[in-house]
């Protein structure tokens, strides 16, 4: 088995990363596949403590939570940064499993770009701000929209792909998703999709809906579930229209992601 690599990243702290790569990887495995995950924001560890949470949760209980295989990589590699680690580490995790996440920071570490050059999938989260479409390009909004050209992270993006292909060939698929969307900002809404749809040609990436504003996607952080989760959630005391909602976009994302090994 070789695994699917799928990594989140966006250079900006807060854009929902860390909660994408938690509902991606509770969904695959409540979907039966088997998922491997790999925290690549040192600092904050967002993804880890999820993943403790959800051991400690799984211990209290007498029926079966499901687990990812959680590989760690700054352990490996005490001294350096972690990036020349990160292979090694990466070829485990793609062995042990059909699909590995890797969460990465809100900076440009050496270990997030290394991470980055392994990408088969890449999901970036966006808030529906143009504050955050920032971190794409430069965007010029007049009477007509201008993109002056792409900001850091793509460049960062750009070269990570260049470092792939001369590796192994492969390809890298950019999916960009927007985040925290609101029902109540239909202008902005529209205003954003017309200038994701002018960047997505020109720096590369396609785009989804992704992930509306709900409360549900932050509350059950500290159990370690997610809305994927749903017998453990709906014992909670029952699913409301946004809690279907939230497993719809969830379920969604996960088909639309076009992973090779939901080909059907
Ligand atoms: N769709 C959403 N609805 C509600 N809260 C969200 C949503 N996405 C992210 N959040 C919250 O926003 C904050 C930042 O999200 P996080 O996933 O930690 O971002 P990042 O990993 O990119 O720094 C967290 O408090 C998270 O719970
Ligand atoms: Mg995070």
């Amino acid at each position: 088995m070789q695994g699917h690599v799928v990594v989140v990243g966006n250079e900006k702290g807060g854009s929902g990363k860390s909660t994408t790569a938690m509902h991606l990887a509770v969904g695959l495995m409540r979907a039966g596949h088997s998922v491997a995950v790999i925290d690549t924001d040192i600092r904050q560890g967002s993804l880890r403590r999820f993943l403790e949470n959800r051991r400690d949760y799984a211990r209290s209980i007498t029926g079966h939570v499901p687990m990812p295989d959680y590989f760690e990589v700054a352990a490996m590699d005490a001294v350096g940064d972690g990036a020349d680690a990160l292979s090694g580490v990466l070829a485990a995790a793609r062995a042990a499993a059909g699909v590995v996440i890797i969460d990465t920071p809100g900076s440009a570490t050496a270990l997030s770009e290394a991470a980055h050059s392994f990408a088969d999938t890449l999901v970036t989260p966006l808030n529906d701000s143009f504050v955050d479409l920032d971190v794409l390009a430069r965007v010029e909004v007049g009477d007509a929209m201008t993109v002056k050209g792409p900001s850091q992270y793509a460049e960062m993006v750009w070269k990570q792909k260049i470092v792939r292909a001369r590796r192994d060939g492969g390809n890298m698929d950019w999916v960009v998703i927007r985040n925290r969307l609101s029902p109540l900002d239909s202008r902005n809404h529209q205003e954003m999709e017309k200038a994701l749809s002018q960047l997505a040609q020109r720096i590369g990436f396609r785009f989804l809906p992704g992930f509306g504003e709900r409360v549900i996607y932050r509350e059950l952080f500290l159990a370690g579930l997610t809305i994927m989760d749903i017998r453990e959630t709906a014992d909670a005391g029952g699913l409301s229209m946004s809690h279907l909602a939230a497993r719809q976009e969830v379920r969604a994302l996960i088909s639309d992601l076009r992973l090779p090994f939901l080909a059907a």
